[in-house]
């Protein structure tokens, strides 16, 4: 697939693939345990510019493409995808809804911290009782002067624990569904804002997930990202770059788990000889690699396009989708590669399966790709 990169592309895939496996891979089982945040690890992909992949460089980030992107959460996942998220989370969720929507003075009030690596992001939109609805949202936002009330609840939140800024989507008008919401930016301080304990998850343990409860929280209209009733759009903007974010995280982990395969099947000995001579083994490991090479190309591709400046939901759906469904595979097989070993925690792949099965779920389930691609197919 590297022949198809620029060699600004294969720079940064040296550069965060040597970062990876040198400051991320050796606390990783650790983490994962002990739920623990990678807090210094995101403090140095800030540093390298890594947390503001798109962003233009004269708003604090990276200023490179959306292909550049696919790269540095793929390589921080191929050794922990729970990293992965936390980043992606901050680029796509956070940093380019604020780029396509918000004004100059957002730009550089929040976009630049979050960009920079300063602060850390989040992305309210799911609640208790709205996940792939996701226009049937309550939390209520009432205009107050020259302030918005916000309050209720939102669920499932990435980087909630930790985050410092947050983007909420919340209802200025009840008799409206998709165009009675609009989004703010929130800050951690406001009066009113409260985080929920941290999640207990079963796979990427290490980034954090939690409720955050808005009561009474008072917000300047300053905060208001484009107008009123524009909060739909960005939140599904936002989810269209993430796709392409969790795509990669899938195809990151999927290609560690293949690799683990490999190491493994050619130093354990059965009936004679490394695992690896038999040809049960070499077909699942010539299928995985195939299944994940696919999945690249078809994230590439919907990189490509958002590159291009074209609509590319319907590419990021198809990318996540696959993708997700691969790394599901692959992990599975890897495991079964590994035999009684791998269902022990003494071998990676037993948390790759485990992180695995979360890329299925957030940032829509397949189910939710399913249908915009349907959706799209139909409508043409
Ligand atoms: N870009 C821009 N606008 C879009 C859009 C997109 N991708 N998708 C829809 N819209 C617009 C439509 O054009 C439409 O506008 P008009 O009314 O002007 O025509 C409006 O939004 C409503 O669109 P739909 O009728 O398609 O809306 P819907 O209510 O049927 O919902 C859905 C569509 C695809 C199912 C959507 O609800 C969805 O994506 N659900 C899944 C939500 C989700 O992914 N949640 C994940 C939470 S975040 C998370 O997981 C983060 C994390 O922690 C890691």
């Amino acid at each position: 697939m590297d022949h198809l990169l620029s060699e600004q592309q294969l720079e940064v895939k040296k550069v965060i693939r040597e970062f990876a496996e040198k400051e991320v891979a050796p606390t990783t089982a650790l983490r994962d345990e002990k739920s623990i945040f990678p807090v210094e690890i995101c403090k140095k992909i800030g540093e390298l510019g890594f947390m503001g992949v798109n962003t233009p460089e004269e708003l604090g980030g990276a200023g490179m493409d959306a292909v550049t992107y696919a790269i540095v959460i793929e390589e921080l996942s191929r050794i922990d995808p729970a990293v992965g998220v936390v980043v992606s989370v901050n680029n796509s969720l956070v940093c380019y809804p604020l780029q396509k929507f918000g004004n100059p003075d957002q730009h550089e009030r929040f976009l630049r911290p979050l960009a920079e690596g300063k602060k850390l992001g989040a992305f309210c939109l799911t609640e208790p009782g709205s996940g792939s609805d996701a226009s049937g949202l309550s939390m209520s936002a009432i205009k107050d002067g020259d302030d918005y009330i916000l309050t209720g609840e939102k669920a499932f939140i990435t980087n909630g624990i930790i985050a410092d800024t947050f983007i909420v989507m919340a209802r200025t008008d009840k008799a409206q569904k998709t165009k009675g919401i609009s989004a703010f930016i929130v800050d951690h301080n406001t009066p009113g804002f409260k985080r929920g304990p941290n999640e207990k998850k079963m796979g990427i343990r290490s980034s954090d997930c939690c409720m955050i409860i808005l009561d009474e929280c008072r917000v300047p209209k300053a905060n208001l990202i484009g107008k009123e009733g524009d909060g739909f759009k960005v939140a599904m903007t936002a989810l269209d770059s993430g796709r392409i974010g969790i795509a990669a995280q899938a195809i990151g982990l999927a290609q560690g788990a293949l690799e683990e395969a490999v190491k493994y099947s050619k130093v354990r000995e059965q009936f004679g000889q490394p695992i690896s001579e038999f040809q049960a083994i070499q077909f699942k490991l010539a299928d995985m690699q195939v299944m994940t090479e696919a999945a690249r190309l078809l994230n590439y591709s919907a990189a490509r396009k958002k590159d291009m400046g074209q609509k590319f939901t319907n590419e990021a759906a198809m990318a996540k989708l696959y993708a997700s469904d691969v790394v599901m595979k692959v992990t599975m097989e890897a495991l079964q590669i590994h035999g009684g070993n791998g269902y022990l925690k003494d071998f990676p792949v037993e948390r790759m399966l485990r992180d695995a099965k979360v890329t299925e779920i957030y940032e829509g389930t397949s189910e939710i790709q399913r249908t915009i691609i349907a959706r799209t197919l139909l409508s043409n």
